[in-house]
């Protein structure tokens, strides 16, 4: 089975649809899980460079591992890995538990499989990644849902490269970033987490383009990370940022902004349909006027949901890395991001 998660139920019915739409398949092919933000296909079909924007993670490929006592679970999931793996390897693992209560745990019967597991692969020297996830390094997932089911997925190094913009460095693709009261709104938490998706911050040296400002919470974002901003709105930024001596603010529409060199960052949270964002797409991505960028995709409602397919295809003649999805601090939104092969 392939299982897509959504940010929470109220996406389901969104993920749906555009599964149906990815893939080809039927209503009756996507399988459903009562009140869990859960879908699952057949791994028949080819998700292989495939996009699917309401989903924050996947399982693909996974084995169901029955039943049964802690012990026998993490025995049967120590080796599948062992056996897809081979010994001696470092690997990206996340066993965690699917309920509708609280959502995505990893404390309980998913904490105690995990650490069983973890002795077990030391024996075979397989070794978690104990902190961040590295996307070069295989991926473990298990999901104990449905009772005490597992669903098992195990990718490969090679199989990883090519499913990247499905997979999520979240464990069950949750996140919650933590709160800063000194940011100007709660919008910066959008661009830490894309950023974490992609696994690249900016830096000391780098210029961020911010179209669609104010009030400026990924322009502070952008100056926390030492990056010099140029910020265009109609409205101003916070006081403090517009007194920043590296926030260069232009009252302006950002839409006929272009720069003659590349910049480094260029992210948008403008609000607007989201056609005039295949056009930003267009002007510093196809004509590769920066080297990475962060754009939010927001939809008035379930009408704009097909034109996701437009970004996908433009998405696929790149010359980017390209992820699309709906971030855990999105609303009505799905985010495109992406950086230079
Ligand atoms: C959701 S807010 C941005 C929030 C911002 N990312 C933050 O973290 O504080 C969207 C902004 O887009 C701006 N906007 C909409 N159309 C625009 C345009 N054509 N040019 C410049 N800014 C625009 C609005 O004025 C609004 O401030």
């Amino acid at each position: 089975m392939h299982y897509f998660l959504a940010k929470n139920t109220d996406w389901i019915e969104a993920l749906k649809l555009e599964i149906i739409q990815t893939l080809g398949c039927s209503k009756d092919q996507v399988k459903t899980f009562p009140q869990l933000p859960l879908l699952a296909i057949d791994d028949s079909f080819d998700i292989t460079n495939k996009y699917m924007g309401f989903s924050t993670t996947a399982l693909l490929n996974s084995k169901e591992i029955p039943e049964d006592s802690i012990s026998n679970q993490a025995k049967a999931i120590s080796s599948a890995i062992v056996e897809k793996l081979g010994a001696g390897t470092k690997i990206n693992l996340d066993i965690f538990s699917m309920t509708n209560k609280y959502g995505i745990i990893e404390t309980g019967r998913a904490e105690i499989i995990k650490d069983k597991v973890i002795k077990n692969l030391k024996a075979n020297k397989i070794f978690p990644l104990r902190k961040k996830k590295d996307f070069g390094l295989p991926f473990v997932q298990a999901m104990v849902h449905a009772g005490r089911d597992v669903a098992l997925s195990i990718l490969d190094a090679s199989e990883v490269q090519t499913n990247r913009t499905l997979l999520s460095p979240f464990v069950g693709g949750f996140n919650n970033v933590e709160d800063d009261k000194k940011a100007p709104s709660r919008a910066f938490k959008k661009i830490i987490e894309a950023q974490t998706i992609m696994g690249l911050t900016s830096s000391l040296e780098e210029t961020l383009v911010d179209l669609g400002a104010s009030p400026g919470g990924w322009s502070y974002v952008g100056r926390k990370q030492g990056a010099k901003v140029i910020a265009l709105d109609r409205s101003p930024l916070r006081e403090d940022l517009m007194a920043d001596s590296k926030v260069e603010f232009m009252k302006a529409d950002a839409f006929k902004f272009v720069t003659d060199n590349k910049i480094d960052w260029v992210v948008s949270d403008i609000i607007c349909l989201p056609p005039r964002i295949i056009e930003l797409i267009q002007t510093w991505v196809v004509a590769k006027k920066c080297r990475r960028f962060i754009f939010t995709i927001k939809f008035q409602g379930k009408e704009d949901y097909p034109i996701l397919s437009e970004f996908k295809e433009l998405a696929a003649t790149l010359d980017f890395n390209v992820i699309i999805k709906q971030l855990n601090a999105n609303k009505n939104e799905v985010t495109i991001m992406g950086w230079e092969k």
